[in-house]
């Protein structure tokens, strides 16, 4: 939470809690509550998970808020249904974790005819800004470049076979971490072997390493998972192909969740890039602050860290998910 605080500060939106206006002041109860429709992703990984319970307890009747949530299963039409229901129940404020970038100028400028702000929270899309109030989340192509600049660092100048296993096609955490990761790769002696999308599930990444293992067998010597619940599924696949992961083949995952920093703590992982699910109370800020009528920065990015096997043994006592 310190975490998101800082970069919420940077953003200058602190200046916001200060006046008054933070998710949980004490007038808040005595007053009518802001009904907010939240349109989550689904429930496909850890993330995920800490970052439903962060928004639902940022968005309680305790802070002023009628929380309508809805997780869409992944599914970006179901998740463009919600919105519409959200418009339809009048509901005073929209928050969407967008599936995919695309397709929302409809959905979104009916919101705009309504008149009901929509704030976009962890995930970026590709629409005019004039059809949101604001964003805030991760940046997913600095964790892409950061975690592509420790493959680079450690492979040397050995040539190395890489496997990626995707997050959801169309998301932008997939787009801008690909970006990210390949740009920072450049110039280095990784081949990239195959590379496919798990749809950020543990499942997905099993069934999807297996698939890998099967066809380039003990080749593969490097694999960049983009969350951690892709890497952890995969951990079965290579584990029953008979190899070690950590040694025969590296990891390097994104999300710094329990379950992918005790992975790293334990050298089944190499390297883990932190993405901040802890967005709840940043975002319930910035709605009260939108509805009071305050102006506020379009783009407010939370900082992340990263991780090798020691800082994740340090990090694990006090990790909250
Ligand atoms: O948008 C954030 C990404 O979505 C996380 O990295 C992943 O775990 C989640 O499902």
């Amino acid at each position: 939470m310190k975490r998101i605080l800082k970069g919420v500060a940077a953003a200058g939106i602190l200046a916001l809690a200060v006046t008054g206006i933070t998710a949980g002041s004490s007038s808040a109860a005595s007053k009518k509550l802001i009904v907010v429709g939240f349109a989550q992703t689904g429930s496909e990984s850890g993330w995920r998970a800490a970052n439903t319970l962060s928004m639902k307890a940022a968005f309680s009747k305790a802070n002023g808020f009628k929380l309508i949530f809805n997780a869409a299963d992944n599914k970006p039409e179901a998740q463009i249904a919600a919105v519409h229901s959200f418009i339809n129940q009048r509901v005073n404020a929209i928050v969407i974790a967008a599936v995919v970038v695309t397709g929302w100028d409809n959905v979104l400028k009916e919101a705009k005819a309504a008149k009901i702000p929509v704030f976009l929270e962890d995930r970026t899309i590709n629409a005019s800004k004039s059809l949101y109030a604001t964003w805030l989340g991760d940046n997913f192509l600095k964790e892409g470049t950061t975690a592509g600049l420790w493959a680079k660092q450690m492979v040397g100048s050995t040539p190395t076979n890489m496997v990626v296993l995707e997050g959801t096609t169309g998301s932008a955490p997939a787009i801008d971490r690909a970006k990210g990761f390949n740009a920072a790769i450049a110039g280095s002696p990784i081949k990239l072997l195959d590379s496919q999308t798990g749809n950020f599930t543990r499942a997905g990444g099993k069934t999807v390493m297996e698939g890998f293992l099967q066809k380039y067998g003990k080749t593969i010597n490097l694999l960049f998972a983009q969350n951690d619940d892709m890497g952890l599924g995969a951990l079965d696949a290579i584990k029953a192909a008979g190899l070690t992961p950590g040694k025969d083949i590296k990891i390097v995952s994104i999300d710094g969740t329990h379950d992918g920093l005790t992975a790293l703590s334990q050298g089944e992982f190499n390297y883990v890039v932190e993405c901040n699910p802890l967005l709840g109370a940043g975002v319930a800020t910035l709605v009260k602050a939108v509805l009071a009528g305050k102006s506020v920065p379009k783009a407010n990015t939370a900082h992340d860290g990263a991780f090798n096997q020691a800082q994740a043994t340090a990090a694990l006592p006090t990790r909250k998910y």
